[in-house]
């Protein structure tokens, strides 16, 4: 079981995704940041609604936590369609996906997320569905098999994934429009922030916005959950006042730092100076000193890490670069000692 972070840009619960919900912007003009998506994505709608066609097919591609979900209601929303979510791992069955698909009507749009993660059957079944707007589905087995061709009305799938990389050539290539989405600078976060707070009825001012913004990681849905946190302490030490002050301690106290780095990404950074010497480390020998898995160090603790250019990764294991020893105040590394034959 992975542990549960406050700093995770993965959703930690149910309760989560419904509390996101209710701060979703409903159309592009609300929606902050993703300059470039925005206008391109504005553009296509735009123009499918102009000729009367639904929207090619779309992929947004980026970081956990950036919005490529919440830009997937704006558009059934722009287009005025019905949306059916669903993800990679959930689609197990032809069966299910072939009930999906004959359900949707025309311009609808259904939504996969972490589309990297379909089974390669599930994929290849959505092939001819993407394309022609058909499928091809076998019915009975052995000598009695037959292939049904099943027309489908002409809908949008909008696939969502973290790993562009890992999505097979034929999925790919069978997508109209790419969006990558980046991390969101501090300014943008602000903006978030406030935003959220307005419509939670939090009272909060620009240089509390600001002092959550800087450890939100680039990230709106840890900057939503920070505000939370943060409101939770406000109530209860400040009569529901946020400023840079309360929006500091209540941080603190969750253990999250300046830069957004909470414990574990600190105890991370400290064994390969202190134990290892700065490293090179390979990550089994962290994953044992550290006693955390593997996969938590390599997918949850690294990727703002090495974005951040705290630690590098090399081929013969992580690395802390000069900015990890700054901001844990450790004095900088000096170079490698001499050996008696240089
Ligand atoms: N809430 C989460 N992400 C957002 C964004 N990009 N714009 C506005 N509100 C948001």
């Amino acid at each position: 079981m992975p542990r549960e972070r406050l700093v995770s840009p993965e959703l930690i619960s149910k309760e989560e995704e419904l509390f996101n919900r209710s701060l979703r912007p409903p159309t592009l003009e609300e929606y902050i940041g993703q300059k470039k998506v925005v206008e391109k994505l504005s553009i296509a709608l735009q123009a499918a609604k102009q000729r009367g066609e639904p929207l090619e097919h779309a992929l947004f591609y980026g970081p956990p936590g950036l919005g490529k979900t919440t830009l997937a209601y704006i558009i059934a929303n722009v287009m005025g369609s019905k949306i059916t979510t669903s993800s990679g791992p959930a689609l197990e069955r032809t069966g299910d996906m072939m009930g999906i698909l004959t359900n949707l009507g025309q311009g609808d749009i259904l939504f996969i997320d972490e589309i990297h993660r379909l089974p390669a059957n599930i994929e290849e079944f959505l092939y001819p569905a993407m394309e022609d707007f058909k499928v091809d589905f076998v019915v009975d087995k052995g000598m009695f098999a037959k292939t049904i061709n099943v027309p489908l009305k002409k809908f949008t799938l909008i696939g969502a994934t973290t790993r562009a990389g890992s999505l097979s050539a034929p999925l790919r290539n069978r997508f109209g429009l790419f969006y990558h989405l980046e991390f969101y600078g501090v300014e943008e976060l602000r903006q978030i922030i406030l935003r959220s707070a307005r419509i939670l009825g939090a009272g909060i001012d620009d240089a509390g916005a600001t002092e959550i913004a800087r450890r939100a990681r680039g990230t709106p849905r840890i900057a939503n959950r920070l505000l939370r946190r943060v409101r939770d302490f406000a109530d209860v030490k400040a009569k529901g006042r946020i400023n840079a002050e309360i929006a500091r301690d209540a941080l603190k106290l969750e253990g999250v730092d300046d830069l957004g780095l909470d414990d574990l990404d600190r105890s991370f950074l400290t064994t390969i100076i202190k134990i290892y010497n700065g490293g090179p480390v390979g990550v089994e020998a962290l994953s044992a000193t550290l006693n955390e898995e593997v996969d938590t160090l390599v997918d949850m603790v690294e990727p703002f890490l090495l974005q951040q250019g705290f630690i590098s990764r090399t081929k013969t294991g992580r690395k802390a670069n000069e900015p990890a020893y700054r901001h844990l105040k450790f004095p900088a590394p000096g170079p490698p000692s001499r050996t008696l034959f240089e």
